[in-house]
């Protein structure tokens, strides 16, 4: 090799050292804290999508923040408190829609995603549908990571088998039911702590009054105090006859509820499809098998959905971590391993159905077919002024059984949040 080769040669290597540092300094570096309440049961699918981050961006250490409880009961109050005091997590779980945009994007308090939707080429990437959840005043403000059902009824095939029954398609079918079960010594529907009580009304509620009812109570075109509204009150109080909620529903998560059925204390449970994750991810369970499941009573053909997101707060700590985190939340490849443990499907189009297990290709074709409503118990419809106070109707109803009570307060409080038909 000439002299001036190897000249050359070091030059060249030498160049390579220095730039080396600053190639690495291109990505994100320092603390991301991500907020949720996907915390330990819950916790394997935001697990399995942070270390999909940490290996994209080896320089960032991510600071997995969860508050227990199921549906953010706890966790929202938390995010409440830190985001008025002015220490926003530099990216926090929120649910699409009024949960997001009637508090925290009404009060200015977050950035603006469209860019990101634009750079990453989002645009035609997402069900409009879901895009007008997101969107406010020309914004779009968060990033969907996957769509969630609500009204889904579980139970156990080999059960059902044993104690010759069906899964019921109306609430009728449950009722004229519920007494043979209770005889074999088995609670007909197990609920739990406060939160799945409102999780089994809207699905009772949807049942009842219909895809037009269920909407005109959120747009304002439907009172509360109607009859029919009335009567599913009181159809509810039936219902929760067949329940555990006077015996043991305050002390089991809906984790605890779910584990109920797979004894065979239980015979039914309805809860959104993240039980469908936890029977698979944690309990291993074969969909179909280990598990089955219907459309909740009188459901048939609606997807009530939900969806959660992830927003970028204002001025907060690691803005380019956050965006990095933002881009992996809406990449397909982001969206496929997040999803098939969590138990939802991807909020993107063009995700690989390959992935996932019958049950989640069962609610992909459901998705694509069947008409959609959005969740009250999980922030797509109502603002927060009116979901939060619903706790209060649930319990009005629960100290008197009485229709009419129940349809008072829920239109007091509709009238207060300013969505009262
Ligand atoms: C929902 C949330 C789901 C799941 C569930 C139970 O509100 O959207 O992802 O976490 O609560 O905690």
């Amino acid at each position: 090799m000439s002299k001036r080769i190897v000249s050359l040669v070091i030059v060249l290597v030498l160049l390579l050292v220095m730039a080396a540092p600053t190639m690495a300094q291109d990505g994100p570096s320092g603390e991301l804290e991500i907020f949720s309440w996907w915390a330990g049961d819950e916790g394997p699918a935001l697990e399995a999508l942070i270390a999909k981050y940490v290996e994209l961006y080896p320089d960032v250490e991510v600071n997995n923040a969860t508050v227990t409880g199921g549906s953010g009961v706890n966790a929202r109050a938390v995010l409440k408190t830190r985001m008025l005091g002015g220490d926003p997590p530099d990216s926090f779980q929120v649910h699409a829609g009024q949960e997001l945009i009637g508090t925290w994007v009404v009060a200015d308090r977050m950035e603006d995603l469209t860019f990101l939707y634009e750079e990453e080429g989002w645009m035609d990437k997402f069900p409009q549908g879901l895009l007008d959840l997101l969107s406010y005043e020309g914004g779009i403000w968060s990033v969907p990571v996957n769509i969630h059902r609500s009204n889904v009824m579980w139970y156990v095939p080999a059960k059902l088998e044993e104690w010759g029954i069906e899964a019921p398609a109306t609430w009728d079918d449950f009722l004229a039911v519920c007494p043979t079960i209770q005889d074999a010594g088995v609670t007909p529907l197990v609920v739990g702590e406060n939160w799945t009580v409102n999780h089994l009304w809207e699905s009772v509620a949807l049942a009842e009054l219909g895809v037009d009812g269920w909407n005109g109570l959120w747009a304002g075109e439907k009172a509360w105090t109607d009859e029919d509204v009335v009567a599913m009150w009181d159809k509810f109080g039936e219902i929760l006859a067949c329940t555990n909620i006077d015996v043991d529903a305050a002390t089991l998560s809906w984790q605890q509820a779910t584990d109920k059925v797979i004894a065979g204390e239980a015979a039914f449970n309805v809860m959104g499809d993240w039980a469908a994750g936890y029977m698979v991810t944690t309990l291993g369970l074969e969909p179909g098998v280990g598990f089955g499941w219907v459309p909740s009573p009188g459901t048939a053909g609606v997807f009530m959905m939900l969806s959660d997101s992830f927003g970028l707060p204002k001025d907060i700590k690691n803005y380019d971590a956050a965006v990095a985190w933002l881009k992996l939340l809406g990449s397909v490849e982001g969206q496929d391993i997040f999803n098939p443990l969590k138990g939802s499907i991807a909020a993107r189009l063009d995700s690989d159905l390959s992935l996932y297990n019958a049950y989640l290709q069962s609610a992909a074709a459901d998705w694509q077919s069947n008409e959609v409503v959005g969740s009250l118990a999980h922030g797509a419809v109502a603002p927060e002024s009116f979901s939060s106070e619903f706790g209060t109707v649930m319990e009005i109803f629960l100290n008197s059984r009485s229709g009419i009570a129940a349809a008072n307060a829920a239109q007091a409080i509709a009238r207060q949040a300013g969505i009262a038909g």
